[in-house]
């Protein structure tokens, strides 16, 4: 990694102070009630010709549901790709709003719903789209890169959306054209890309509430009791818990870990909805969830986010019989989003 801070300008404007919600508590289920609302909801999917498109994150539950009726469980880029290549009519998006709204710019012909429509990001929360159109008409030499975590507006501002699983290759791409970068909104995963890359940044003030607890002193604790670990960090986290990585990568880069490295245990520095597929995918690993907070502290998040557990088999259920919740994107804004994601989705399939 090569650190090359001189080309990294982070927007020191004082970042937007976000709203976390607290988690939502559902009533727990017995055994048979919820066989009973997984077969209502198993139903209500062939009639309406629907999938389930799932995030990692979101409760084991909903994600053994996605794959045992033709949906996806995956990570952002993978969700977005689904969405284009499914007959489907409608989309049950089961993760955050910017997933529900990218499957709507790529899909305008079909009907996306979620399960509930509060179930945002706290950096796309952090980037409102007239601040950001106007910061990027303050520095109108560098091309416009923003994280899917984003409003549709926002990336209707962009020459470019990425998302973790290919943010690295995108930008090495057009560092090598010689552009300079405008990023948002994320500056923990900008800076993890400015390093890697080298490429002249501009940062983006804004955080991810989950990743941006996990705690480096703790993590180095941690690391010690189980010294042949092997640590795993989505790159939303800080620099100190990133540069303590075996593994720095998507979630889906995270599970291949698990799966395909010879480690026994794993330190995993994400959301820990993760654990889910990655106890599916390999059954013998032990999988260690990386230190939030210092003892006796209260985190907000506490490494699960509070907008992803907003989805539940219950509100599925719900917004499948009303038909609520659809997503709605206004046309000229679709328009020029459409291009911003195209655009990642082709140089992604290039390289494949
Ligand atoms: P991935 O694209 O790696 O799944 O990340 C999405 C996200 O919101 C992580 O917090
Ligand atoms: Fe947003 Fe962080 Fe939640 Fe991912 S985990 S959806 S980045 S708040």
């Amino acid at each position: 990694m090569t650190n090359n801070d001189s080309r990294m300008h982070l927007d020191r404007s004082a970042p937007h102070t976000i709203q976390v919600p607290a988690h939502p508590i559902w009533p727990a289920l017995n055994d048979a009630d919820k066989a009973a609302l997984r077969d209502r909801v198993k139903q209500l999917l062939r009639e309406q010709n629907a999938v389930l498109v799932a995030h990692y994150y979101v409760d084991g539950d909903l994600q053994e549901l996605a794959e045992e009726t033709g949906g996806c469980v995956a990570d952002s880029l993978e969700m977005a790709r689904f969405g284009t290549t499914t007959d489907a009519d409608t989309l049950v998006v089961c993760g955050v709003r910017f997933m529900g709204e990218t499957a709507k710019i790529l899909n305008p012909e079909k009907r996306v719903i979620m399960p509930d429509l509060d179930a945002t990001c706290s950096l796309d929360e952090a980037c409102p789209a007239d601040q950001f159109s106007a910061f990027c008409d303050q520095h109108r030499d560098r091309t416009v890169v923003v994280y899917a975590n984003t409003s549709a507006a926002v990336k209707a501002r962009a020459d470019w959306v990425v998302t973790s699983g290919i943010a690295l290759d995108i930008v090495r791409h057009l560092h090598e054209r010689g552009e300079k970068i405008l990023w948002a909104p994320d500056r923990h995963l900008g800076h993890y890309v400015q390093r890697t890359t080298g490429a002249d940044m501009l940062l983006w003030n804004g955080a991810c509430v989950v990743h941006e607890e996990f705690k480096s002193f703790g993590l180095q604790r941690l690391r010690k009791l189980h010294p042949d670990a092997a640590v795993l960090v989505h790159p939303e986290s800080p620099d100190e818990v990133v540069d303590q990585a075996d593994v720095v990568g998507s979630t889906t880069a995270l599970i291949k870990a698990v799966q395909n490295l010879p480690n026994k245990e794993f330190i995993v520095a994400t959301d820990d909805g993760i654990f889910w597929k990655m106890h599916q995918l390999a059954p013998d690993k032990k999988l260690i969830a990386a230190p939030t907070a210092g003892e006796g502290a209260t985190c907000e998040s506490c490494a699960h986010c509070p907008w992803m557990a907003m989805n539940a088999l219950q509100n599925l259920e719900t917004v499948l019989r009303s038909g609520a919740n659809a997503i709605e994107i206004d046309p000229d804004t679709r328009e020029r989003a459409v291009t911003s994601i195209r655009r990642m989705l082709d140089f992604a399939a290039q390289r494949q």
